[in-house]
């Protein structure tokens, strides 16, 4: 099927041709349900840019450390003594354990479970316990220099770990730039995580995600009381190389703080592959870490953030995430279907996008395939 896909888009670099009208196609089905796609995604779109990895809220304290996924990988994220966050695969150099399977707090080293190889937090190894024989602890010729955990090249922005598994991204800075340019006025200095949502397994591919968050069509039809407040016509479309989105300008939000309903002016941004970034306008963001699991299934969580000086009450919190959980369980009914419909063999050809509400899924089309190719 991989290779058919290949055949299919490679010549023009662009997605399938458009139709007779000049309206584009999207991907077509294989993109969405093949495993050999899925891997050379893992390879060439998810280990070859920088990609979102984690929430550095999580890991606050030097010792800390969580285990991630990125391009199918097993990665562990660790806060070292100075309170430097460093990367790592999360697999033991003796025979392949993961060093950590859960959130830990406060570690002074890290143990693999299984012969205690014990190494510390920045990765260096730094014993190997009988390894020679009993109560020998070195092999002549074996140096533990040698035998570190292989790093991963990684940077954080405010909250957000990215990793570059093939550590030739372009630098973080300049692959931030279309948000950072277009996000001035946001206060980052009184950013506040209020919340984890775990939206739990979707059975969907993860680009029907990132495409559903990207283009505003769907928004007053699958949110038409979710989203009351923000009506189609307001909406613009954002497409800037590697960063796809919208945006609407609302003219009179509703300012009371009752969140029910979406109805505040807001930036959806998106940052090839897997950053996705909400600004609801002044004081709330949103950021998405999506996880690919197989081709139909991603592993999704959000974390809503509040702005400024004081943190909100237990009431709004939980209404806000209650307003959240609704509209991510419509969007997930909505890609689910999707994915379903995806056995058919007339979306071969992929379906047809608007030429204007749909071209930031051109656009993500377009980075797919050339990050393939
Ligand atoms: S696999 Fe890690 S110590 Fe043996
Ligand atoms: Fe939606």
């Amino acid at each position: 099927m991989a290779k058919s896909l290949t055949d299919t888009y490679d010549s023009s670099r662009v997605v399938l041709p458009p139709t007779e009208n000049g309206i584009a196609r999207g991907l077509s089905r294989a993109a969405y349900i093949d495993d050999d796609f899925l891997k050379m995604e893992y390879e060439r779109v998810f280990a070859r840019n920088w990609t979102f990895a984690g929430f550095a809220h999580e890991i606050p304290h030097p010792g800390d450390a969580m285990p991630v996924q990125v391009a199918g990988q097993p990665l562990l994220l660790v806060r070292n003594t100075a309170n430097k966050i460093g990367a790592f695969h999360n697999v033991c150099r003796h025979r392949g354990h993961a060093i950590i399977t859960a959130p830990c707090r406060g570690l002074k080293s890290l143990v693999c479970p299984y012969h205690a190889w014990t190494y510390d937090l920045d990765g260096n190894l730094k014993r190997t316990p009988h390894f020679g024989g009993y109560a020998k602890h070195s092999v002549d010729g074996f140096s533990l220099e040698d035998h570190g955990l292989k790093p991963v090249r990684n940077g954080v922005w405010h909250d957000w770990i990215f990793v570059d598994l093939a550590g030739e991204a372009p630098a973080l800075d300049k692959y931030l730039t279309p948000i950072t340019s277009r996000v001035e006025d946001l206060d980052f200095g009184n950013l506040k995580p209020l919340v984890k949502l775990d939206l739990g397994v979707v059975q969907a591919n993860w680009k029907f995600l990132i495409e559903n968050f990207v283009e505003p069509y769907h928004v007053p039809i699958v949110h038409r009381q979710s989203a009351a407040g923000q009506p189609l016509a307001e909406h613009y479309m954002i497409v800037d190389d590697h960063c796809i989105g919208c945006g609407i300008d609302v003219a009179e939000p509703c300012e009371d703080g009752s969140r029910d309903v979406l109805d505040m002016s807001t930036r959806y941004f998106v940052l090839f592959p897997n950053f996705v970034f909400g600004w609801y306008l002044p004081n709330q963001l949103g950021v998405h870490l999506n996880v690919p699991l197989a081709p139909d299934r991603t592993q999704q969580w959000r974390v809503i953030y509040h702005i400024g000086k004081q943190t909100p009450n237990a009431e709004y919190v939980k209404r806000l995430s209650e307003l959240w959980q609704r509209v991510h369980r419509e969007d997930h009914e909505i890609v689910e279907g999707l994915q379903r419909a995806r056995a058919s063999s007339v979306l071969e050809d992929g379906g047809l996008l608007s030429p204007y509400w749909e071209t930031s899924v051109r656009q993500f089309h377009k980075l797919v395939i050339d990050a393939l190719a």
